[in-house]
Formats: C-alpha cells, sequence, structure tokens
C-alpha cells in the first residue's frame, strides 16, 4: 500500500505492509544507484532485536552506526558522534542516510540528513507504532539540556519504508504508547474510525492486518494535514491534540517516566472535558472514553502523583503557548479540532474536574 505526501517543498511516498522491506527499498533502485554509499542509522534495541531480519532483507551493501536507544540518541554528543561516523566513512553529497528505529532515531537521522554538508536525502524505516506519526511530516529534531526537541529542521524524508514485521518485538508500553497516537489521528478527523478503534481495545489482539489498516489511516490524515500546513502555521496545530496537558504531565514525571503517548492519551481526556465546555462533546462521552482508556491499560490513575501545581509550570511553558496565551486545540465534535484561548484559572478548575471523574470512573 502506498500513500502518497504532497507538502509544498517535496513529494514522496509512505509504503506500508508486512515483510516489504527488500521490494520497498528495490523501488527507489534509481535513486540508490545513483548514490555512492549508503549509511544506516539506528539504534541498540532497534538492532538487538531486528538487526538479523533488517541485513537479510536489505539488498545493498550498507555501513551501519548503532547509537544508544530511544531518546538518548536525540542528544547533541550522539548527533556531533553521527557527523564523525559519516565524516570518517566518507560520506558525500551523493550518499543517502536511512533512519532505520523508532521516533527518537527518526528524528536524530533526519536532523543529521539536514545538515551533513547542508544537506543529503534520507529515508525512513520507522520501527515503532509511534513513528507512523513522526515519520512522516519532515519534523526532525535533538533536544538540548533545557528542552526537547529545542533544536531541529524541517527536512523531508525522500521517502518511508513502513514495515510492520518490526512492530512484533515491540513491548506492551511501547504499543500502547503509539497507539495514543492513532487514536489522536481518529479524534480529530473521524468519528466513525475512533468507534471502530474503540470497539477493539486489546491492541495485542487487533492482528496484523488490522493494525495496518488502522495505522494506513493514521498516515492519511497526517499527510493530508502536512500537505496542507508544512510548517505549522495553521491545521498541522490539531496534531496537538491532547498534547499541551500531555507534555506537561510528560515533563512532570520526568522523560521516560510515562511514555509520550500514555501522557497523551491522558492530555486526550482532559482535552474532551475543555471541549465540554467549548464544543458539542458530551460529559457521557468524555466518560466512555476514560474508561476506554483506563481498561485498555494507559496509567490514568498516576495523574495523582502530579498535582496541577506541579504541571502549571510545563503548561505555561510548552512551545505552543503564543504570546503568553494558552491554546488548546478542542473539538467541537469528533472529528472536527479548533483552536482555543484557556486561562489558567480555567485549567485548573478543569483539572480538579478530571481528577474528580478519574475517581469516579477508574475503578
Ligand atoms: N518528528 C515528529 O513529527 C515527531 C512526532 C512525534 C514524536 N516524535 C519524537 O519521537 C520520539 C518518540 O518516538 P518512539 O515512541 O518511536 O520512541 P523511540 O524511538 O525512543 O523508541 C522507543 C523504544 O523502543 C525501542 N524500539 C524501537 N523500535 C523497536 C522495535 N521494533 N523492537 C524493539 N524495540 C524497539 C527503542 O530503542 C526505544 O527504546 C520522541 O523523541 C519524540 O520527540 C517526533
Ligand atoms: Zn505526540
Amino acid at each position: 500500500m502506498k500513500i502518497p505526501v504532497n507538502t509544498a517543498s517535496h513529494q514522496y511516498e509512505v509504503t506500508i505492509g508486512n515483510e516489504i522491506l527488500t521490494n520497498a527499498i528495490e523501488s527507489y533502485g534509481n535513486l540508490i544507484k545513483k548514490a555512492d554509499k549508503l549509511f544506516v542509522l539506528t539504534d541498540k534495541n532497534v538492532w538487538d532485536n531486528q538487526g538479523t531480519y533488517f541485513k537479510e532483507h536489505f539488498p545493498y551493501p550498507f555501513e551501519v552506526f548503532v547509537m544508544p536507544p530511544g531518546e538518548e540518541c536525540k542528544s547533541f554528543d550522539n548527533f556531533q558522534g553521527a557527523h564523525t561516523f559519516l565524516i570518517e566513512k566518507k560520506c558525500t553529497r551523493k550518499s543517502i542516510l536511512f533512519a532505520f528505529g523508532g521516533g527518537a532515531v527518526g528524528d536524530l537521522t533526519g536532523f543529521v540528513a539536514a545538515t551533513y554538508m547542508r544537506g543529503i536525502p534520507f529515508i525512513q524505516i520507522p520501527t515503532t507504532i509511534l513513528a507512523h506519526d513522526s515519520a512522516v511530516g519532515g519534523k526532525t529534531a535533538i533536544n538540548h539540556p533545557l528542552g526537547k526537541n529545542l533544536v531541529g529542521a524541517f527536512y523531508q524524508p525522500e521517502g518511508v519504508i513502513y514495515d510492520i514485521h518490526f512492530l512484533q518485538s515491540l513491548n506492551a508500553r511501547e504499543v500502547r504508547s503509539g497507539m495514543a497516537e492513532v487514536v489522536k489521528h481518529a479524534m480529530i478527523s473521524d468519528e466513525k474510525w475512533l468507534t471502530e478503534l474503540m470497539a477493539s481495545p486489546d491492541f495485542y489482539k487487533m492482528g496484523q492486518e488490522k493494525l495496518a489498516h488502522h495505522l494506513k489511516l493514521g498516515i492519511e490524515v497526517k499527510a493530508k494535514i502536512v500537505a496542507e500546513d508544512e510548517t505549522e502555521q495553521s491545521v498541522r496545530k490539531y496534531l496537538n491534540f491532547g498534547h499541551t496537558y500531555g507534555h506537561a504531565l510528560e515533563a512532570a514525571a520526568g522523560y521516560g517516566g510515562l511514555a509520550h503517548g500514555e501522557a497523551v492519551m491522558i492530555g486526550m481526556v482532559y482535552a474532551l472535558l475543555l471541549s465540554e465546555r467549548y464544543g458539542h462533546i458530551s460529559r457521557s462521552f468524555t466518560k466512555t472514553f476514560l474508561h476506554y482508556a483506563y481498561h485498555t491499560g494507559y496509567p490514568v490513575e498516576q495523574l495523582a502523583k502530579y498535582p496541577f501545581e506541579t504541571l502549571q509550570p510545563f503548561i505555561v511553558k510548552d512551545k505552543k503557548a503564543e504570546y503568553g496565551e494558552l491554546k488548546f486545540v478542542l473539538l467541537s465534535k469528533i472529528g472536527k479540532p479548533f483552536m482555543q484561548t484557556i486561562d489558567l484559572t480555567e485549567c485548573r478548575k478543569v483539572d480538579s474536574e478530571f481528577r474528580a471523574l478519574i475517581m469516579e470512573v477508574c475503578k
């Protein structure tokens, strides 16, 4: 299956399916034959779990750089390490990089590709569910000690090859975290699809075909939004649904304390409560959704560990808070997002409503 991504700066395709790596790479034969060298950037966990399959199915010779796992690879040190590796291995403007890993590897490799000799081509080979989101759209970044993703560039890949074979070695938490972004894509685009997702809360029993179907729908939502607004001037902001509160919770917990998607799932419930006030979301829907999140294994009850006072500085600091105003993505109904300014007093009030609702629903 192929999904076109047409941004203002660049056009490419996402190829998705099971065990498609070899064919999909070969479909870039023209580009690859012109390249002098191929470099695969990956992280230790991905390489340990999926390196064998990768080596068996990647049809061209390549050099590999194995980085520290997950978020650790997005450090300045590793960014420099990747450049050093490429320089030493004589990577040129005619070489191609492959980002083989989750969102972290994708973000780091994209930024290395954007900056090495002022930009060389790269292809994304995502290996997590979350990366159905991060591999599409051209946002690349590394972390600064003072904040996540503060240094980066918009830089689109030549293509995305999403072989869902790689998802088999993800642990339950990573599956849950990634599925939250799929749910988010449904929330901001399509009520029928959301209902379908909520009807199969056991992600493990879903089966490869159904999973691929949901991931394809998610990629289509992301691709459509990115085509309309590559650099986040307008509709791309809707992708932050659940993220203002979610980011604050993720930061308060200390990165890694809660997985990104776990925090976003909780943030989406909060955004639904706000949407009851400004849109046509009913309390009964919010409750049903909270119940669904809880029973799907999202650690909703952990919110109790982080009182509003500890979240507040992060809510205010969220880089999407423009000109001192708190902007939230809300829903007028499922599938219809809009932006709304909310003041801190109301944030606090809805936060305490949220905590009461968790006590009522999650037992
Ligand atoms: N660029 C964007 O638009 C965008 C969007 C959302 C998130 N992100 C970024 O994505 C990152 C999160 O991505 P993620 O959730 O994929 O996390 P990740 O890349 O850190 O991967 C999560 C963990 O799973 C391991 N892993 C990855 N694939 C595996 C596999 N197939 N089998 C076994 N283990 C595997 C990794 O080593 C890591 O420990 C964050 O840095 C976030 O900022 C970027
Ligand atoms: Zn996210």
